[in-house]
């Protein structure tokens, strides 16, 4: 079970109560709005099947070395973000803040998108009703450019998020999680199958399957690395954090397996969902953050018990959003308490509230104030690019660094392996060859290429 944070560093590190409860918790906020929102998006913004598989090939090289690397180093340092740093080299804690300014961000906008979801989530017991594409593009991009309404719903959001680490966070994620996550794979296993069988799916399934290798760029692959360290939750302490509730007799390659994989196969799962649908209605498959949230409705209005699977769908992405919420706000308040002696209770209301006012804009710029745009973005957009596509890799790629040339790839070895009890037969691998050049060279690389640099 997750411990609340102690500021008092003498008393004893509770954790989870099995390597099953660390799993489900950092599942927990691996899947999220990225899986199923973010990942389908982007998959139709930038070309279909080219993204997918670049995204997967990213997966493999960086994500599972990196996510292995950030539980290693939590676990170690039983401490979180910052700390971690701060304890191997002072002179660090910067790495760890770059996190921590990212998750600042990615929260802002990931609430608003939290908010979206509870209004949908009521939609959807009420009935869409709606098969018309257009009505539901119209039903979509009216909500979210309302002035008050989806303001009030990030509220909800922001407010759920910030009471459950307002009372720490122990009781909750590792008990609930157990049952969410598989329940939220089944449903979407279900309306996979369902929008497979609508009319015209074909040509979505090879939209979404069968890549057009003319369509790489330097953005697409830049697109496709911050979306892995976003649904891995990486390169900003989430994972780091959680890696210290993990016990130390506990199988970190294993459980850095399973998260990866299981988190990927939601991501691709729901995109088994959208792009079927997306071309037997007609959609556009490019047309950005809305893509999920117009596409779903006309597939639940349609299918038998639309109400009962519609609810049960958007319930299940609230509470897997809110696991992630959790995991990107509990970070900064352990750091406040930890290194700023603030109290739970003051660092859970004053950072949560600066959240939501910056989200209350995000929200403004889709509506409102779409006018203002800096490089053709509005401020959300500018929010998501700049945490997502700049601070985690960038965030990632220097812990990436730090484990392997600061730490040391022989400690983190020594780590990752319960002090050699464990046989790790890709250890040495993963740290002198992947986690200390092949990871960081390929972010370094696609990012300069993906911010037009060579
Ligand atoms: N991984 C979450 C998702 O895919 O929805 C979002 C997220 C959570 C990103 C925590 C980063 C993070 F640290």
């Amino acid at each position: 079970m997750l411990s609340q944070q102690h500021s008092d560093t003498q008393e004893p590190r509770e954790g989870f109560a099995s390597k099953v409860g660390f799993i489900f918790a950092a599942a927990g906020s691996a899947i999220g709005l990225g899986n199923i929102w973010r990942f389908p998006w982007l998959v139709g913004a930038y070309g279909g099947a080219i993204f997918l598989v670049i995204y997967l090939a990213i997966i493999i090289l960086v994500g599972i070395t990196m996510f292995m690397g950030e539980v290693t180093l939590g676990r170690y340092a039983q401490r979180s973000n910052v700390g971690a740093f701060k304890k191997i080299n002072k002179s660090y804690a910067w790495v760890g803040g770059i996190g921590l300014i990212a998750g600042f961000m990615i929260l802002s906008f990931y609430s608003v998108v939290g908010g979206w979801v509870i209004y949908y989530f009521i939609r959807a017991i009420i009935g869409f009703g709606i098969t018309d594409p257009i009505l539901t593009d119209q039903l979509f991009g009216g909500f979210i450019s309302n002035p008050i309404l989806p303001i009030l719903f990030h509220a909800v959001f922001m407010a759920l998020t910030i009471w459950i680490c307002y009372n720490g966070v122990k009781n909750g994620i590792e008990k609930y999680s157990n049952i969410m996550m598989p329940a939220l794979l089944v449903i979407v296993v279900i309306l996979a199958i369902r929008s497979m069988m609508l009319p015209g799916a074909a040509e979505g399934l090879r939209f979404y399957l069968v890549p057009d290798f003319t369509k790489i760029t330097s953005k697409t692959i830049l697109a496709a690395l911050g979306q892995v360290f976003f649904s891995l939750s990486l390169g900003m302490g989430s994972i780091l954090t959680y890696g210290s509730y993990l016990g130390k007799k506990e199988n970190i390659p294993q459980a850095s397996l399973m998260v990866p994989f299981m988190d990927t196969l939601i991501a691709f799962t729901a995109g088994l969902v959208i792009f079927p649908a997306v071309f037997s209605y007609g959609f556009e498959p490019s047309s950005g953050p809305g893509l999920t949230f117009v596409t779903l409705p006309a597939v639940f209005s349609e299918m038998p018990m639309g109400n009962l699977f519609g609810s049960a769908f958007f319930f299940l992405l609230l509470l897997a959003a809110l696991t992630s919420a959790i995991s990107l706000l509990e970070p900064i308040i352990a750091y406040m308490i930890e290194e700023h002696g603030w109290n739970r209770k003051r660092a859970s209301l004053t950072l949560g509230g600066t959240i939501f006012i910056i989200g209350a804009f995000a929200s403004l710029s889709m509506g409102p104030l779409s006018g203002f745009k800096i490089a053709d973005l509005v401020f959300f957009d500018q929010l998501d690019w700049i945490s997502n596509n700049l601070l985690l890799p960038i965030g990632g790629m220097f812990t990436a660094l730090f484990i392997s040339w600061i730490w040391g790839t022989d400690n983190a070895l020594r780590e990752v392996t319960n002090d050699g009890l464990l046989k790790f037969d890709l250890g040495n691998f993963w740290a002198n060859i992947m986690l200390k050049y092949v990871a960081p060279a390929l972010v370094f690389i696609v990012f300069l290429a993906g911010l037009g640099l060579f």
